[in-house]
């Protein structure tokens, strides 16, 4: 072969093997969702999460669109089990085996009258991605099966997107509030930690912390047995998890009577970013099947946008969660600053903003972006839960707004980081966002479902 020749077929070559690659990290991802496949639901990882949460079938069926449309439905279907009469989802729904008894017991959601007559759930939610996982199954969908879809699921989000309102913003602000770290799904993120350290640690928890006794609460915990304890939550933070939790339980749930005993109530940024993004999404469904929103949702959806810029602080040029009662900005920098880029609602300007933080190698740039807590803070820790390392889900979310607001080529260059990311280092919960290294559970199932969307979408 003359020298002309090899050149020429150099690039062929190098596109084979991409391809290749791509053909392969989708098969496995495939063999992922399948692992952890229970028939109408995944599981978001074997041993350490044996039970159906929210926001990860949500994402679970993201993914699940390009390889069985069926399937993704189910995957959707099965979370509305869960639903509240009230129109609360719950962040898990509990595997019924016996073996899992102790977990429904913690929670007993049964003490309060509007749980699910036949399932056991917690009391609490998990952000509000439904809308978005039902408007990208719908996608997949011919039009006229896309209607039914959506008219099959339009209930059961029109009652969950009335009852965050009548339930979670009680003083009608246009932005819903959280009970709890777990609500929010970025469970030890630093702004939530700071107010539960400044505010929320009971004596005994206190003592506990003085004595150094985090060794011996490890000795109950189901996850520091299969992961290092280095990359899950501190012992501390975890007795205080649970110690909110007893409390909400006492009070079986009710929200008039949690507000009016606890201080612990934060307008978090993240779960109002993906709830705007959601209300758009619950409006465009109304569209397609011809239903009208009711007034008051619409009023409320629509102040939603504009409150999101009372958490803007102008000094920092930054937006914060808050503290339900001080209305305190929570001033500690994490993965939720970037979020208003998913909401999609913000000026050029300030998303302009956001994106020089997204760029800056000391701040959210780094290697293997984005970090869930910037570089540069105190708190960064690059193997630690949500204080630090990356993941892939709100990856997808951020990248789904730069898309959507313009910034195409900040997208494709995350979406081409992500996915060299699990490819060097497997399908695991999250990775240093410094050298890729994995943490957490493997054989992750959102990991693994949002990995198929990128290279389907590429
Ligand atoms: C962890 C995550 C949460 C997720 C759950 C199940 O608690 O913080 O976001 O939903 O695991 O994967």
């Amino acid at each position: 072969m003359n020298s002309s020749v090899i050149l020429l077929s150099l690039p062929l070559i190098g596109i084979l093997m991409l391809m290749n690659e791509q053909t392969d990290l989708l098969e496995q991802a495939k063999a992922v969702l399948q692992t952890n496949d229970q028939g109408n639901y995944t599981i978001p990882a074997e041993g350490l999460y044996p039970h159906q949460w929210l926001w990860d079938s949500c994402f679970i069926a993201i993914g699940l669109r390009h390889i069985d449309i069926d399937r993704a439905k189910t995957e959707i279907l099965s979370l509305l089990r869960g639903q509240w009469h009230n129109g609360m989802l719950p962040n898990m729904i509990f595997n019924p085996d016996n073996q899992y008894r102790r977990d429904r017991e913690i929670w007993r959601s049964w003490s309060n009258p509007y749980s699910p007559d036949k399932l056991a759930t917690t009391g609490i939610t998990q952000p509000p991605m439904l809308a978005e996982a039902v408007v990208k199954v719908g996608e997949r969908l011919k039009k006229a099966e896309r209607r039914s879809w959506y008219k099959q699921t339009y209930p059961a989000l029109l009652a969950y997107h009335e009852w965050l309102y009548s339930e979670r913003d009680p003083h009608a602000e246009g932005l819903v509030l959280q009970i709890h770290p777990w609500e929010i799904g970025l469970d030890n993120t630093p702004p939530w930690m700071q107010e539960l350290h400044d505010h929320q640690l009971a004596f005994w928890i206190q003592a506990a912390k003085k004595l150094n006794l985090g060794w011996f609460i490890n000795l109950f915990r189901r996850d520091t047995k299969r992961i290092p304890g280095i990359e899950r939550l501190d012992p501390i933070e975890a007795l205080a998890f649970y110690s909110i939790q007893r409390r909400l339980r006492r009070k079986s749930y009710d929200i008039d009577k949690i507000l009016s005993h606890s201080l612990f109530a934060i307008e978090d940024l993240t779960f109002n970013c993906i709830l705007i993004r959601a209300n758009q999404h619950l409006q465009a469904i109304a569209e397609l099947i011809k239903e009208d929103l009711p007034h008051e949702l619409s009023d409320r959806m629509k102040q939603g946008e504009a409150a999101l810029e009372q958490l803007w602080d102008v000094y920092s040029g930054q937006y914060y969660s808050r503290n339900f009662v001080t209305h305190k900005l929570l001033k500690e920098p994490s993965i939720a600053t970037l979020m208003p880029l998913y909401a999609g609602t913000i000026t050029k300007d300030r998303a302009d903003q956001l994106v020089r933080l997204l760029e800056n190698s000391h701040i959210f740039g780094s290697a293997f972006p984005i970090p869930s807590v910037p570089l540069n803070s105190a708190r960064f820790q690059p193997h630690t839960y949500w204080q630090g390392p990356t993941w892939v889900n709100t990856n997808w979310l951020i990248i789904d707004g730069l898309r959507r607001l313009g910034y195409t080529d900040h997208a494709a260059a995350l979406t081409e980081t992500t996915l060299e990311m699990i490819r060097k280092s497997g399908f695991y919960e999250y990775f240093s966002p410094t050298d890729a290294t994995p943490a957490g559970a493997q054989n992750f199932s959102w990991t693994a479902a949002l990995a198929i969307d990128f290279l389907k979408q590429s």
